[in-house]
């Protein structure tokens, strides 16, 4: 077996001693690891899945607030959630993980599942989150190897292979496996989340203060910078868009719920449609969409804001148009009128956030 290769020779007792004593004294303080509840272990693995440590900590903390509790999430709104969420990105995650804990509520009594066979068919819940909650919340030793624990273990053991290839992980996963410590599989795979966050860090590790720098075959061979080969995604592709706030005679502001599918979906967002950079007259071009898409006759004035927002595969250039909605519109469950101090009720993503607050005070008062 492949991983048989690896570990030989490899102290793994001491390793793990090593990296537990280590991450017994120096672990950050953060919120999650103040208890063990599963429901919460599994909150904020999800959020913590492409978003950084500083970020997500009051996300977190708010989040844990309004829904102290997994039946608490179970029953709650999906708009609420949503709003909950703003600004974290990738809204899959929640949607998911509002389906899964509604699951474990109507299918297991409201208790998160400790076996890998019943957590891992939960929505959302891939090898990384089941290894993640199972060994954190329940003791149960199953790896969790995500990007940073790849880097870590990519430079222990000298692997070359591409961390960026789908079928990388399972060539840690398998090292991980033959490693991990049965007597306590909660700290030894925090650990090495936290080895990957603090010391093994992308580029320029601070080997000089690794507690297991002595069984690091990288460090030995001085080539930890050279770790993990990822080679680099294609180019990012760049739409352009243009956006109009709208207002109403009566002063409301015109907003839009996106389709219940595909990106940001189910977030609400400020009347928009692509524009792309041949087009002659993007804002003749944005009045069409609103008359042919919504019904809606609508006088444009110039615009007053450009916002670059960057996703990680797509990049989004919108310009923004302030008019006026000429006449009655049909509102529908997802086209409103809203009163402007309502707006922030209603989850939007971050890059209409910002078109909010880049909205002049003339036309939000
Ligand atoms: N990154 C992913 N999971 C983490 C955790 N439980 N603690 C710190 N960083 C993490």
């Amino acid at each position: 077996m492949k991983g048989q290769t690896f570990i030989e020779g490899f102290a793994v007792e001491a390793f793990q001693r090593d990296l537990i004593s280590w991450f017994a004294k120096e672990q950050r303080d953060l919120p999650w690891r103040k208890d063990n509840d599963p429901y919460k272990v599994w909150v904020s693995e999800i959020m913590l899945q492409q978003t950084r440590v500083d970020t997500v900590i009051p996300y977190f903390n708010r989040f844990i607030e309004q829904f102290p509790t997994l039946e608490a999430l179970a029953e709650a709104d999906e708009e609420k959630v949503l709003k909950a969420w703003e600004g974290l990105g990738y809204y899959s995650r929640v949607r998911n993980l509002h389906a899964a804990v509604k699951e474990v509520k109507e299918t297991y009594g409201g208790r998160v599942p400790n076996t890998v066979e019943e957590f891992s068919k939960l929505k959302g819940v891939g090898p990384y989150t089941t290894g993640a909650v199972l060994s954190i919340a329940y003791g149960i030793p199953e790896p969790a190897v995500d990007g940073n624990v790849m880097r870590v273990l990519s430079r222990i053991f000298l692997v070359w292979e591409d961390i960026a290839k789908a079928g990388t992980r399972k060539v840690f996963e398998e090292i991980v496996r033959q490693i991990i410590s049965h007597d306590n599989p909660s700290y030894f795979n925090q650990a090495l989340m936290e080895l990957g966050a603090l010391i093994c860090v992308p580029g320029r590790p601070s080997c000089l203060l690794c507690p297991v720098q002595a069984h690091c075959r990288a460090f030995r061979k001085g080539v930890q910078s050279e770790l993990p080969v990822k080679t680099k995604k294609g180019k990012t592709k760049e739409v352009q868009i243009s956006a109009a706030v709208l207002e109403n005679e009566e002063g409301k502001i015109l907003i839009h719920k996106r389709p219940n599918e595909g990106l940001l979906a189910n977030l609400w967002e400020f009347p928009n449609c692509e524009t792309p950079l041949t087009s002659e007259n993007p804002k003749e071009q944005l009045t069409n969409f609103l008359r042919t898409q919504y019904g809606i006759e609508a006088k444009l004035a110039q615009p007053f804001a450009t916002i670059q927002h960057v996703f990680s595969h797509l990049i989004w250039n919108i310009v923004v148009y302030q008019g006026k909605i000429i006449g009655d519109i049909e509102e529908t469950e997802r086209l409103k009128l809203v009163d402007k101090q309502e707006i922030e009720n209603y989850a939007f993503p971050v890059s209409h956030q910002r078109i909010w607050g880049l909205t002049p005070d003339a036309l939000k008062r």
